[in-house]
């Protein structure tokens, strides 16, 4: 009997798949401890921290915790984290005011990472949101979001941050032309070296759910309130879902203004966008694997339908076949230790 390998088949692709080693040597994309950016809550208090009800184990940590944390993601290798700060209620305005005490959580617990782990690069979050009474990343004054004014704040929150110690502040508001003049505000104030990286295209999602949980900033609650004008959706700043195209354009618009990384989010249902804005990007790509994407895996693990460290590495290898040069991800610190084994 003809052994089944008799076919006259001179093409068998599988050859490259016979083994782990040669699997090794067929490899095409690298996913490293190098690419992977921790986000991380900071909140008010001490020695204390607080699960966020919808991802599982990823907290909320008071400034002496954060500090433990980060010291463990630098001995991991992680390059980089991405801070946000969950404020109390009574301290958020329709003005977003507190944002920019020079004294408050969160340049407080930037000064914090930086005299501990100097070497870690921490990039700040420069947007209203964590700090406005009506959940929106933009100044609203009767029931519109105010583009301008809001940029006014987040020029002076980024000098802020770049006082306290920001590598790298990330505008993820979506504002238009807020690139250019953080940059101008930066560079004004001495700053140049710090760097920005956009939030480019930032898309209108619903995966963003457990991220509003951890802060309390969801627009839809704010909005439920009857006597006040309040727009319950971030639509009219953040990217329609539908839309690719418009992603190269505030590409270009972010580079022309100045932009030193930017970023698409969230990653996995816009693997396309990723790739369409890494083939027309000269400067680095980061994609942010959210909250949603998170508890999709971790709660689909905890029924058992899922291998969390398996899908898990699968959707970050796969952001990086998309073309992300980095990826903001809470599964970081798992990871690291992962790829680390
Ligand atoms: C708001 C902000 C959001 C996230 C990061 N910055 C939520 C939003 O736009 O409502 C979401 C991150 C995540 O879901 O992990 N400036």
């Amino acid at each position: 009997m003809a052994p089944s390998s008799e076919y006259d088949l001179p093409l068998r692709p599988r050859r490259l798949r016979r083994t782990k080693n040669i699997r090794r040597m067929a490899r095409e994309t690298r996913l490293a401890t190098d690419h992977l950016i921790a986000p991380l809550f900071v909140m008010d208090g001490e020695n204390d921290r607080e699960e966020v009800s919808s991802m599982p184990d990823t907290y909320r940590h008071t400034i002496d915790r954060l500090v433990d944390k980060a010291e463990t993601l630098d001995a991991l290798g992680i390059p980089a984290v991405a801070l946000f700060p969950a404020l109390p209620d009574a301290l958020k305005t329709p003005d977003a005011a507190h944002a920019l005490e020079p004294d408050h959580l969160y340049p407080n617990a930037i000064r914090a990472l930086k005299k501990a782990v100097p070497e870690l690069m921490i990039i700040t979050d420069t947007a209203l949101d964590p700090y406005n009474s009506d959940g929106h990343d933009g100044i609203v004054r009767d029931g519109e979001i105010q583009n301008d004014a809001t940029i006014d704040v987040m020029r002076e929150m980024a000098v802020l941050h770049a006082e306290a110690g920001a590598d790298i502040v990330a505008p993820s508001d979506m504002m238009d032309g807020r690139v250019g003049l953080i940059r101008e505000a930066l560079d004004d104030a001495g700053h140049t070296d710090t760097a920005i990286l956009s939030y480019t295209a930032k898309y209108s999602s619903s995966y963003y759910g457990p991220f509003r949980d951890a802060l309390d900033s969801a627009p839809e609650d704010k909005a439920a309130t009857p006597d006040k004008d309040i727009p319950d959706t971030k639509d009219t700043y953040q990217m329609d879902p539908a839309n690719g195209e418009e992603a190269v354009r505030e590409l270009m618009l972010d580079l022309d203004e100045g932009a030193d990384m930017v970023m698409v989010k969230p990653a996995l249902p816009y693997l396309d966008v990723i790739h369409r804005v890494q083939q027309h990007s000269d400067v680095p790509v980061a994609a942010y694997n959210v909250s949603g994407e998170y508890a999709m895996i971790t709660a689909a693990a905890q029924n058992g339908w899922l291998d969390r460290r398996k899908c898990a590495m699968e959707a970050l290898t796969g952001i990086r076949r998309a073309g992300a040069d980095l990826i903001l991800t809470y599964f970081a610190e798992d990871a690291a230790r992962w790829l680390a084994e």
